[in-house]
Order: structure tokens, then C-alpha cells, then sequence
């Protein structure tokens, strides 16, 4: 409590006095009399109080102002005035109590208190203590009430601006703090937040959920807080969040070496915090070393290059991304010319005496070289007019046949569309005599696998030039394995020869003066052919034709022959197919289902056994449908135009299937016909098609061989009239017998088997046993899913004779290949 008695000791006297001889036992409810104010926070306010003297003549006084705080009501001096004395003021109030100017309306004990705070809110009294009088016949103090009003504030609102994505859930959160407590009031764009499915408004108003947002959700929403004494408005705009998109993408550009290269990147994108990174050639800009005191990228994005040097050519991405979705990238190309120009000029040049020598010009342009022109002993060469001397496209200069005259000393100046650089330095070119072999090796070599060979080779030089040095290599550029290879001068030793050391070796002689190469063939003996290589195929629908290349024989003159293995991609079985004739490096394999991916590997085998197999290839037949005609075997939709016209170049084909036949037997319907009569030797399988309204069915699954000539249909439905026809099919093409109409008796039930109601009591007990078979096949079937598809269950005539079953479960053609139907 601020009563500082050590700062104010008289009135601390005074007051021990006056509590002694009054205390105050009245309780602010009792007061119906007592003043009521309203006040608004932050301003002041005037408690009006009179001092009325007894029997009015002024008496010394003490005014006190209190304050009731707490539960307890207890009052607490505010403000206590006592003549000359400091007033005081209580803990809270320092500052912001005074009384009236003595001029004021307002009565002389009257306490202005300003600067109001919500705290202020309670009960006052003022009390006038006339000194030298009973305490009796003091005066009732006067009781106020302060009401603080405070107009609202926000003490929590939503961000500005809020990106969302559509379906994202959001709340925004508005609270606000006032007297009396503010409520409120959610607006969407201009109009009121109408609460639905996915809006809500919770906590007394201080939360909107959107939740699943639509595009219908965007817009600004406001929240107001409003009292008696005001309102507040806070707006947030949610938006739709977008990653960057680049606007202005770099496009290619072409400079002069030494200009200056500026490429575009810019970007749109909500947030728009876009940060944009450069690469050249992959590798960020700010990494590349060459650039690093040339490249600034620009504040919008842009990449600058100044000035641009010859080797700044390339490829230069930019990437930009705000953080949402994948970032977007742009790219472009720098081209950056310059007038040819000689980058090295070797002083001393050799040619090779009798052999063919280069005199070399190191050159770089951009555009490419258009022409060189060169100098021998200050005058222009016309090499166009010198047998024995060619420039090449890269500017050096040939000499077919090196010969003293060649002798002298050389310039080079390169052209290209922006001009030259300039001559090259003079090039002293010297005539020599290249090296010789000494030792060559032999051409052939011939080892067995594990044994070891050594070539030898040795070179020398001609007077006046250095040793050459010798070396070895493979012709085929594959390395040395050098565990196994030992090189003495020019003699080489491979030890422990494997089947992959044949090859072409190539001696290998230098100098200054020339480069001499002497070839040998090194052959590993009775070794099992290598893997065929390069297997390439080409599919149509039905067939694949692979091609491949031999790898090495296995020994001089072994043969190889090989095999195909292929299977449908993701079976375990393979199918082989000795290649036929011996020694052929390409094959067809056919009767390939269509549309089916199918991996092919080739192996070979020589007289000591079988090699190893080539790498896998898949490859996918055609589609059918892919070409322009439909494929016999297509269910669906069908033209009936197709069955007679093949369209042209489709391959050949055979003559129509013959003399269709529909006949009702005990068991079913037998479906019979003859073969054609022309060409029948293309025919591949058959298919049978049938139709009851205008959609065309494939009603036999696997294929039917061209040896079978009918085909059982167990299920037609009674009285129902259906269309029949044979499809001859060749490897690429396809020919239709003419069409059959066959209308099922009525008394033939739907999907039950019937036998015929001729025959005796023994015929029927069979057809009994018969139809009880069938039932549990046709529950057996039920089962299979994909068969519902089916309103007809067909059956192979040749399986039927099989006693064990009716069912012919579908199979892969592998395994039709494999299982054996015959009529
Ligand atoms: C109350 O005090 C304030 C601030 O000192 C002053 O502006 C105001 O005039 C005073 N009111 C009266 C009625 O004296
Ligand atoms: C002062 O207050 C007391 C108690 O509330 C009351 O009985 C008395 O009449 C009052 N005196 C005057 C002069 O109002
Ligand atoms: C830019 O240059 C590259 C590489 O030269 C080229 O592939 C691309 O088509 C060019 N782009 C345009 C728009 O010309
Ligand atoms: C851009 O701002 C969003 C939201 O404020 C933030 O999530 C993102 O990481 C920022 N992106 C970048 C590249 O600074
Ligand atoms: C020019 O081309 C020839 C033949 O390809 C080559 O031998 C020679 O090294 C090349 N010269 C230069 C300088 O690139
Ligand atoms: C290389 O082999 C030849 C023939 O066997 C031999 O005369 C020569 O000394 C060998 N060279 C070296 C450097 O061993
Ligand atoms: C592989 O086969 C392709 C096409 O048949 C051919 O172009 C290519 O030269 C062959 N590669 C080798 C190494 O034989
Ligand atoms: C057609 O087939 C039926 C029954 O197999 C046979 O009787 C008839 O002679 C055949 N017709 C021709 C033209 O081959």
C-alpha cells in the first residue's frame, strides 16, 4: 500500500488520529444514493464531492479518497489532501488524481482522475475530516461508482494475406478485448459468413473453420469486434498458393566474344518469395570458376555474363520455386562466336619420309572453320593445285607421300564467318625417316584356354630421330588385363589365356617422326562359342524376326549353330527353337500371340559344347488393331465388311474356309468344315466367330490347329438364332468362310445340356449321368470369374473324347504348344 509514512509524517499523525476517532463501517451496497459513472478508458473523469463546513465556518480538514479493492472490500486511500502539505496519491493512481481548480463548478472536494484504466472500475468514497470536532458530528462521506467502458481491440487476428490449397482446412482467429465485452462478427467479401457444411464459426464467435476450401471459399473475410463504444475490422484475404511459374523464359542467344549476355527469368507465383538459381551445363553458375568474376544474377531473376568468353558457350538453366510444388526450370543456349583463331603451334614438326604426315594446326571457331590457308618458306601453299598435299576439315595439312621438297617452314591462318585471329607462329617442318619394325610379330597366334603367349616386337629409328617407344594394345580398345600381361621392350606375355583374350593386338612404334602399328590376331582354341551379341529384333503381331551378331566361333574354323529360347515376359518356362539353316543369324519366330511381351535370348554351340547365352531382349508383338485391320482374334465390335475384305498388303493368306456346317448332335452342336482349297498351306490356326445380334464374338479359346476341321459348342440357347463363321488365319492375314445361319430349337434350354429326347431308357440314364457331369462343371465354372462373360460354353470335340473332362481350361500357348490335341 503507498502510504509512505516516513515521506508525509504529519498526516501519518493526523491519520492515526482520525482512525481512531472514526471508523468507517458502511458498505457500498447499502448505498442507493450513491453517484453512478460511466467512464471511457484513457479519458477523466470528475468525482463530484462538497465540503460543508459545520455551521459553515471553514474548519481546518483532511480530504481522503478511497478506494474499496479486493474481496474484502477493504478501502484504500487513493488520495489524501491535508492543507500545505504533498498530497498523496496511492499505488496505481500516482499521476492521475487531483482535485478540481478551485474555479471549477465542480464541488471543492471534487477528485479528478485521469487517464482511466479498466482497474479503475469500483466503488469511491470521499471523505472530508473537519479536525478539532467530535467525531459525531462529522459528515457521511459520498459513494461513486465507476463504471470504464472500453471500445474494442484486437488482442489476436489472422494474417493478412493466406495461401491455401484448394481442400486445404483452415481457421482464422480473431479475439478482441474491450468493456463491455466486444462481439464478433465474421463477413465474407461484403456479406455475412452464412455457416454451412464446411463453414463454421466457434468459441463465441472468435473462430471461422473452413474446412475442404473451394474455389467458392476465396475471398477477403473480415472480422469486426464491437461494443457500445466502437468497433474494430481486420481483414485477411485468403488466396489460392501457386508455385512459381516462370513468365519470361531465357531464350537462345548468339554473342561476340566479348559482349555482354543477359538471359530472362522471370517468374510469377503466390507467396511471391521466387528464388531463382542458374546452372551452366548442370553445375550451379556461382561454381564455375571461369565465370565467377563475370556472372551476376539480377534481382528479377535475370543471369548476366559480361563481357562473354569463347568458352562460355553452353547450355544455362534457370530453376525458380517459392517452396510449394516441384520448382520450374528454363533453359537456353549461349552461342558465343569469335574469329578463328590458332590455339597452339608446336615450333618443330616431323614428317614421316615415304609415309603420310600431317603438319598440325591447333584451331578453335565458332562459327566453324571455313578455310585455312598456309604458307611454305613465306609463300602461299595451293595445296588444290599439289598432288600429295590435302588440307583437312580440322585445317592441318596432309601429305599422302612425305618427300624432302615437303621440307620448310610452314604457317597456318584459319577462317570461319567472323574473320581470323591471325597467323600461327612458324612451324619448322622436318623430313625424317620414320622407325621400323625389326621384330614384328607373328599374324597368328594360336593358344588353348589356361596356356600363356608371348608376341614379340621391336622397333628402331632412323639416324638423326629419338628411340621409338613400343607398346601394346587391343585393337578393339578393351584394356590389358595387367595381372596377367607382362611387357619386356617390345615383347608382351599374356599368362593364363582366357576365351576373351582373342582378339586383334596391335605393336604399337612412335617417335617424333611417325607412328608404325603391326597387327596380330591372337585365337584361344577349343573353347565353347561366345555369346551371341547385338540381338535386335522386329515384331509384327504374330511374329518376331531376331537378328544377331556371332560372337567368336570357339577356334578357327568352328561352326556355330544356335538356339532360340523366348517366353512370354514374367513365365518361367522357356521355349527353344533350333535356328535352322545351321550357321543362320536371323530367324522368325512365329505363331506369337499379339499384344504380349516376350523376352528372347540366343545361345550358341560348337563342336566342344554349348556357350553362353547372349544378353536378354523383350520385345512386344503388335497390337492388333495397331495395323489398319482388325486381327481375328479381336472379341468386340466387329465390321462385317472385314470378314471379306482384308485390306490390301496384309500378307498372304489362303482361300476361304469351305462348307460351314452347323448340326445338332446328342452332346451339343458340332461346328464342321472343310479346308481351303487354295493355299491352304498358309494357314496358321483357325478361329470361329459367332454372333446373335450385330457384335461379332470369338466363341473358341487357344487356337485350333489347321489339322482340325470342327469344333463341339456344348451351350446355345433355345430359340435363339445365331451366325457362324471360320477364320482361316495365316501368319499376318486372315480369310472367311461365308456366313451360317443356325437357329436353336426352342426346346434347347438356356445354358443347360440337353441330349436329345430320342433314344431308349439307356440313352437316358447316360444322358442323366451326362447332365449331372455338367451340372458340377457348370458350378465348377460359376466359380471363375472371367468366364461370365461367356453365354456359351464351348468345348474341343477332341476333348470331349477325353474321358476325364469337358473342361478346356484356358492356356497359354506355351503350354498348348506342348500339350498334344489331336482329332
Ligand atoms: C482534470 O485533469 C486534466 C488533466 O490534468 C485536466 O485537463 C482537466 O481539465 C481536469 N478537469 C477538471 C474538471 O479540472
Ligand atoms: C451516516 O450513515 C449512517 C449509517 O449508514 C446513518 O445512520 C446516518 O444517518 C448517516 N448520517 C447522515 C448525516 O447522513
Ligand atoms: C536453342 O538451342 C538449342 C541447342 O542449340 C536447340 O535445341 C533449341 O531448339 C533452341 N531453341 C530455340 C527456341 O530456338
Ligand atoms: C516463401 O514463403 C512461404 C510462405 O511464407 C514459405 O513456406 C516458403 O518456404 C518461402 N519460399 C522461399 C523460397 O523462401
Ligand atoms: C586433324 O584431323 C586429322 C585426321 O582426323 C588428325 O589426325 C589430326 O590430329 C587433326 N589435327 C588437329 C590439330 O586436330
Ligand atoms: C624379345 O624377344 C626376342 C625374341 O625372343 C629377343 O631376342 C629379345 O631380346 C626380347 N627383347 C627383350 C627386351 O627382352
Ligand atoms: C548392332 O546392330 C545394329 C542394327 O542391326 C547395327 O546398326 C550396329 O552396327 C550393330 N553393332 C555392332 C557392334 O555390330
Ligand atoms: C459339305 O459337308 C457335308 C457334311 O460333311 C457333306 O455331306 C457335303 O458333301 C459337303 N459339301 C461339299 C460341297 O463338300
Amino acid at each position: 500500500m503507498g502510504w509512505r509514512a516516513e515521506q508525509t509524517p504529519h498526516i501519518a499523525a493526523g491519520l492515526l488520529l482520525l482512525l481512531l476517532v472514526y471508523l468507517p463501517v458502511t458498505c457500498h451496497q447499502d448505498h442507493q444514493d450513491a453517484v453512478h459513472i460511466t467512464a471511457i478508458l484513457g479519458e477523466s473523469v470528475v468525482f463530484n464531492c462538497q465540503v460543508d463546513f459545520p455551521e459553515d465556518i471553514p474548519v481546518p480538514y483532511v480530504l481522503q479518497w478511497e478506494k474499496k479493492v479486493g474481496e474484502t472490500g477493504q478501502d484504500i486511500p487513493i488520495y489524501i489532501w491535508y492543507e500545505s502539505y504533498p498530497t498523496h496519491s496511492g499505488e496505481g493512481y500516482e499521476g492521475r488524481v487531483s482535485r478540481v481548480a478551485p474555479d471549477s463548478p465542480y464541488g471543492a472536494a471534487s477528485l479528478n482522475l485521469t487517464n482511466i484504466r479498466e482497474s479503475d472500475q469500483g466503488w469511491y468514497e470521499c471523505k472530508v475530516v473537519f479536525l478539532n470536532r467530535s467525531p459525531n458530528q462529522h459528515k457521511n462521506g459520498t459513494w461513486f461508482h465507476l463504471d470504464v467502458h472500453a471500445p474494442p481491440r484486437f488482442s489476436i487476428t489472422p494474417e493478412e494475406i493466406i495461401y491455401v490449397n484448394l481442400g486445404d482446412a483452415i481457421i482464422l482467429n480473431c479475439q478482441a478485448e474491450g468493456t463491455p465485452t466486444p462481439e464478433i462478427l465474421w463477413y465474407k467479401d461484403a456479406n455475412p459468413v452464412e455457416p454451412s457444411g464446411t463453414v463454421g464459426i466457434f468459441n463465441d464467435g472468435t473462430e471461422l473453420r473452413i474446412s475442404n476450401i473451394r474455389h467458392e471459399d476465396i475471398g477477403d473475410y473480415t472480422c469486426i469486434a464491437r461494443n457500445g463504444e466502437g468497433q474494430v475490422s481486420h481483414t485477411a484475404r485468403v488466396i489460392i498458393a501457386g508455385g512459381a511459374v516462370i513468365t519470361m523464359p531465357p531464350t537462345n542467344q548468339t554473342k561476340l566474344e566479348g559482349e555482354k549476355v543477359q538471359f530472362s527469368c522471370e517468374a510469377k507465383a503466390l507467396p511471391g518469395n521466387v528464388t531463382v538459381k542458374w546452372f551452366r551445363e548442370g553445375a550451379p553458375v556461382a561454381e564455375v570458376a571461369a565465370l565467377e568474376t563475370r556472372v551476376t544474377i539480377r534481382r528479377d531473376g535475370a543471369l548476366v555474363i559480361n563481357p562473354v568468353a569463347a568458352d562460355d558457350s553452353g547450355q544455362y538453366l534457370c530453376e525458380v520455386s517459392n517452396g510449394i510444388g516441384d520448382p520450374q526450370s528454363a533453359s537456353a543456349y549461349l552461342n558465343v562466336e569469335y574469329p578463328a583463331k590458332v590455339t597452339f603451334t608446336p615450333t618443330v614438326q616431323y614428317l614421316p619420309f615415304r609415309l603420310a604426315g600431317v603438319v598440325q594446326c591447333y584451331i578453335k571457331a565458332n562459327p566453324p572453320l571455313q578455310y585455312v590457308t598456309w604458307t611454305k618458306d613465306k609463300r602461299l601453299l595451293e595445296p588444290y593445285q599439289t598432288k600429295d598435299i590435302v588440307i583437312m576439315n580440322n585445317g592441318s595439312l596432309l601429305f599422302t607421300r612425305v618427300n624432302q621438297n615437303h621440307q620448310g617452314r610452314y604457317t597456318c591462318t584459319p577462317y570461319n564467318a567472323q574473320g581470323t585471329q591471325g597467323s600461327s607462329g612458324p612451324m619448322e617442318v622436318l623430313v625424317r625417316k620414320p622407325p621400323v619394325f625389326t621384330v614384328e610379330p607373328e599374324p597368328l597366334y594360336q593358344r588353348k584356354v589356361g596356356e600363356s603367349v608371348e608376341m614379340h616386337c621391336e622397333a628402331q629409328e632412323a639416324e638423326g630421330t629419338q628411340r621409338p617407344t613400343v607398346v601394346w594394345r587391343r585393337r578393339d580398345g578393351l584394356p590389358l588385363q595387367k595381372s596377367r600381361v607382362r611387357a619386356l621392350g617390345g615383347n608382351i606375355t599374356i599368362d593364363t589365356l582366357r576365351r576373351q583374350d582373342f582378339g586383334i593386338y596391335q605393336c604399337v612404334a612412335s617417335n617424333e617422326v611417325a607412328t608404325i602399328v603391326a597387327d596380330t590376331q591372337l585365337v584361344i582354341e577349343g573353347t565353347q562359342p561366345h555369346a551371341p551379341y547385338n540381338v535386335s529384333g522386329t515384331a509384327t503381331e504374330f511374329q518376331v524376326t531376331l537378328r544377331w551378331q556371332p560372337g567368336y566361333a570357339g577356334g578357327p574354323d568352328y561352326k556355330q549353330d544356335y538356339t532360340i529360347w523366348y517366353r512370354e515376359a514374367g513365365f518361367s518356362e522357356w521355349t527353344k527353337v533350333p535356328v535352322t539353316p545351321s550357321g543362320a543369324t536371323s530367324v522368325t519366330i512365329n505363331r506369337l500371340q499379339p499384344g504380349t511381351t516376350y523376352e528372347f535370348q540366343v545361345n550358341s554351340k560348337n563342336t566342344i559344347g554349348e556357350g553362353m547365352m547372349s544378353k536378354a531382349i523383350t520385345i512386344r508383338t503388335l497390337d492388333v488393331g495397331a495395323k489398319p485391320k482388325v486381327a481375328p482374334t479381336t472379341a468386340g465390335p466387329v465390321d462385317e465388311k472385314i470378314f471379306q475384305n482384308a485390306p490390301e498388303g496384309s500378307g498372304p493368306k489362303s482361300g476361304p474356309p469351305r462348307n460351314l456346317t452347323v448340326t445338332e448332335v446328342h452332346n451339343g452342336f458340332l461346328i464342321t468344315w472343310q479346308a481351303p482349297l487354295e493355299r491352304s498351306h498358309l494357314v496358321q490356326y483357325y478361329t470361329i466367330k459367332y454372333r446373335t445380334d450385330a457384335q461379332w464374338k470369338t466363341l473358341n479359346r487357344g487356337q485350333i490347329r489347321p489339322e482340325e476341321t470342327s469344333y463341339l459348342v456344348k451351350n446355345l440357347v433355345g430359340g435363339r438364332t445365331y451366325y457362324f463363321r471360320v477364320l482361316a488365319n495365316s501368319a499376318t492375314s486372315y480369310e472367311s468362310s461365308d456366313e451360317v445361319r443356325f437357329s436353336v430349337p426352342a426346346r434347347v434350354k438356356h445354358k443347360a445340356i440337353t441330349a436329345g429326347v430320342v433314344g431308349g431308357i439307356l440313352f437316358f440314364i447316360v444322358a442323366i449321368i451326362l447332365s449331372v457331369c455338367a451340372v458340377k462343371i457348370c458350378n465348377k465354372r460359376k466359380r471363375r470369374k472371367q468366364e461370365k462373360a461367356y453365354n456359351m460354353v464351348a468345348a474341343r470335340l477332341t476333348d470331349l473324347r477325353a474321358a476325364d473332362s469337358t473342361q478346356v481350361p484356358f492356356k497359354k500357348k506355351s503350354d498348348l504348344e506342348k500339350a498334344e490335341y489331336r482329332v
